[in-house]
């Protein structure tokens, strides 16, 4: 598997495919530049008449950008719409009967569910949730698996003026509780059970475990969704059953309208300090940013077949499921389970029996499948298939050129997009029937986007070197502020060295095209298998076991998953040794897993009697890495407090 050093050196060009520009919304680099020159000309001229062109709203805005509280950016602001009317109401007339969703459960079983339906089911829960006095401005939290009703809960807090958050149903109880309580949510939005590779998760006892930890005194119902016939733990007057609620509710809603600014939802992401940051989105711009990016880097088409493979515990699922394809009006495939079950073909199953057109996923999926079968994908007619991305992390071009001549039988352009949660939607990506592609860089800004690599001062790096990744003008989709903490927002994300652009936190470069290739984490975030986790997140947890007196975690490169997570760990007592470091290593794994989630489990555990630490006591990072990967140590270790502990740290696997 390559390297960031290799991918660095990859020149591979594909034009356009012919076939794919004759039909492309955005065709030939002429469309592209245009685009571009007329966002650098009037940047808010050109956002004022996207947000006109592409949204529907109740009230116009009269003015489009107001960057007097810089950073707090302010779009569109007098402008009055509700984003679900926006995802669904505008479909009624046009396309009552057309399928919105088509959801493949983890056994295999599939529903359709048309706007029609969707829009009922979404009205009823809205209904529901109103009865229940929950009220525009409220926060509502889902705790969902990927299913229909996750949408429906999401599209019906929109439509009520709730800012949801939702929380990954692979996140741990102590995880979701901390994640409520700095929310102030009013409810949980949960299901019973969730069946992912053959196994149940029971949500329900989970959100139990969260609130039995104390403190949510915001907290007044739990609406669960009942998929399974088990029983389970009932607070009576606190937990109403989803199926309950809807039962008498009217099928139409009026919806809330709101201001342009509007929190559509907050989600929870690692930064480089041990608490999650709620980043908090916009109504109409963050909006704006899904549907041109459906258009533009999706090419989206009446006929496709969307399939976006995220869970909406993430923003990739917000944007390109819940949002981003039902504003459009497209037909998408949702699918509960993993790739590997029953058999590493189940992806190409799904595209297959759904005829998927537009296919969407992580590096680490496509790498993993590639591990289970480079050739399975023969197996199955995947010539529906008319386009293929990627997001997440870097893709390596070998992982790139499979994906593009195996899966999309070298007919398919690849968008590797690049984006943040933060951002909102695609930032750096391919136009497919524009842009030139090469494997492993995300190619270019999208129109509008000031993308520039700079150093520490703010100043531009030329190219073929890299530096920080940043965006140097106000985009309608960025992040307005962390919730509840909006110096964290300034200090973490426009610190004052670098002259007011928006830091994404990514290392890059740019070739002698100007094509970006994104390096990786400039900070102590690590990705692994596409998810961020903070460095200091895990050391927070691996501390506040009993047993544990020092943590320090790194990223090890990982052909599969990116990166894999390494800790140190020093113990209160003795060093342990052999089968007894074998053993703490394993409840120290599950102590994490149980902490944040089991995507944050260490693959390895290291004890020593200390840290490497400079004489100030700062822990020496950079040469934990190089343990961790197993290199030898070159740096300096002159300002090193106690350099033998490196020789005892290098022979410590466990
Ligand atoms: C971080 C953001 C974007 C939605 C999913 C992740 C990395 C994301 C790419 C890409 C290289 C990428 C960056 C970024 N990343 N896409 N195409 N190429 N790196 O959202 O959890 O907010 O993570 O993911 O490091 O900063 P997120």
């Amino acid at each position: 598997m390559a390297t960031i050093k290799s991918v660095l050196h990859e020149t591979r060009v594909f034009p356009p495919d012919g076939g794919f520009v004759q039909q492309a919304n955005l065709s030939g680099m002429e469309a592209y530049r245009a685009l571009c020159s007329e966002a650098e000309q009037d940047p808010e001229g050109f956002w004022g008449r996207l947000a006109r062109e592409h949204i529907l709203w109740r009230e116009p805005f009269s003015r489009v950008l107001d960057e007097s509280a810089h950073p707090f950016f302010k779009w569109f602001e007098d402008g009055v719409l509700n984003v679900s009317f926006n995802c669904l109401d505008r479909h009624l007339a046009s396309q009552p009967d057309k399928v919105a969703l088509i959801f493949e459960a983890d056994d295999g079983r599939v529903t359709r569910c048309t706007y029609r339906d969707l829009h009922e089911r979404v009205c009823r829960l809205a209904n529901g949730l109103r009865s229940l006095g929950v009220a525009s401005g409220d926060r509502i939290v889902i705790y969902m698996p990927m299913c229909i009703e996750a949408v429906v809960a999401m599209q019906a807090c929109a439509r009520i003026g709730v800012t949801h958050s939702v929380v990954f149903g692979g996140f741990s109880a102590k995880s979701l509780h901390e994640r409520i309580r700095d929310a102030g949510a009013v409810a949980v939005v949960t299901a019973d059970e969730q069946y992912r590779g053959g196994r149940t998760n029971h949500l329900k006892t989970a959100v139990d475990e969260a609130i039995a930890l104390g403190g949510l005194e915001t907290l007044r119902s739990v609406v669960v969704y009942r998929r399974g016939p088990g029983d389970i733990r009932w607070e009576a007057g606190r937990d109403v059953w989803w199926q309950d609620l809807v039962g008498n509710q009217e099928v139409v809603c009026e919806p809330e309208w709101v201001g342009a600014e509007h929190p559509l939802f907050t989600l929870y992401t690692s930064g480089s300090t041990g608490k999650p940051k709620g980043v908090q989105h916009s109504s109409a711009g963050y909006l704006l940013g899904s549907v041109l990016s459906m258009k533009w880097v999706f090419d989206y088409k009446p006929d496709d077949v969307f399939w976006c493979t995220a869970d909406v515990g993430w923003v990739t699922g917000h944007s390109y499921v819940t949002y981003g394809p039902l504003a459009v009006g497209a037909t998408q495939v949702i699918f509960e389970g993993i790739p590997t079950y029953p058999d590493a073909g189940r992806f190409w199953k799904i595209i297959q029996d759904h005829r998927v057109t537009t296919f969407y996923t992580a590096p680490t999926a496509i790498r993993s499948l590639i591990k289970n079968g480079p050739d399975r994908p023969k197996e199955y007619d995947l010539s529906s298939l008319r386009l293929l991305g990627s997001v997440g992390e870097p893709i390596n071009p070998e992982a790139w050129m499979w994906y593009y001549t195996v899966v999309g039988q070298s007919r398919c352009p690849v968008v590797d997009t690049w984006w943040q949660t933060e951002t909102g939607s695609h930032m750096i990506a391919p136009l497919p029937g524009a842009i030139p592609l090469k494997p492993g860089s995300c190619t270019l800004p999208l129109p509008g986007i000031a993308a520039a690599i700079v150093d520490e001062a703010g100043q531009d790096i030329e190219n073929g070197k890299g530096g920080f990744l940043v965006i140097k003008r106000p985009f309608p989709y960025q992040a307005r502020t962390l919730w509840g903490d909006p110096e964290r927002f300034r200090d973490t994300y426009f610190p004052r060295e670098l002259g007011g652009y928006y830091l994404a936190g990514d290392s890059a470069h740019r070739d002698e095209d100007g094509y970006f290739w994104i390096m990786g984490r400039a900070d102590d975030v690590l990705n692994v298998s596409g998810h961020r986790l903070g460095t200091m997140e895990i050391e927070s947890a691996l501390v506040a076991n009993p047993l544990v007196a020092e943590a320090a975690v790194v990223g090890r490169p990982d052909d599969i998953r990116g990166e894999a997570i390494v800790a140190f760990v020093v113990l209160k007592g003795e060093r342990p040794q052999g089968e007894e470091a074998g053993r703490i290593a394993a409840e120290l794994r599950n102590w994490v897993s149980r902490e944040i989630g089991p995507i944050a489990r260490p693959e390895e555990i290291r004890f020593g009697d200390n840290l490497p630490k400079t004489r100030s006591g700062k822990i020496m990072r950079r040469l934990l890495r190089t343990l961790a990967q197993g290199g030898e140590i070159t740096q300096d270790v002159s300002t090193l407090e106690n350099p033998a502990i490196l020789e005892q740290l290098k022979q410590s696997a466990a």
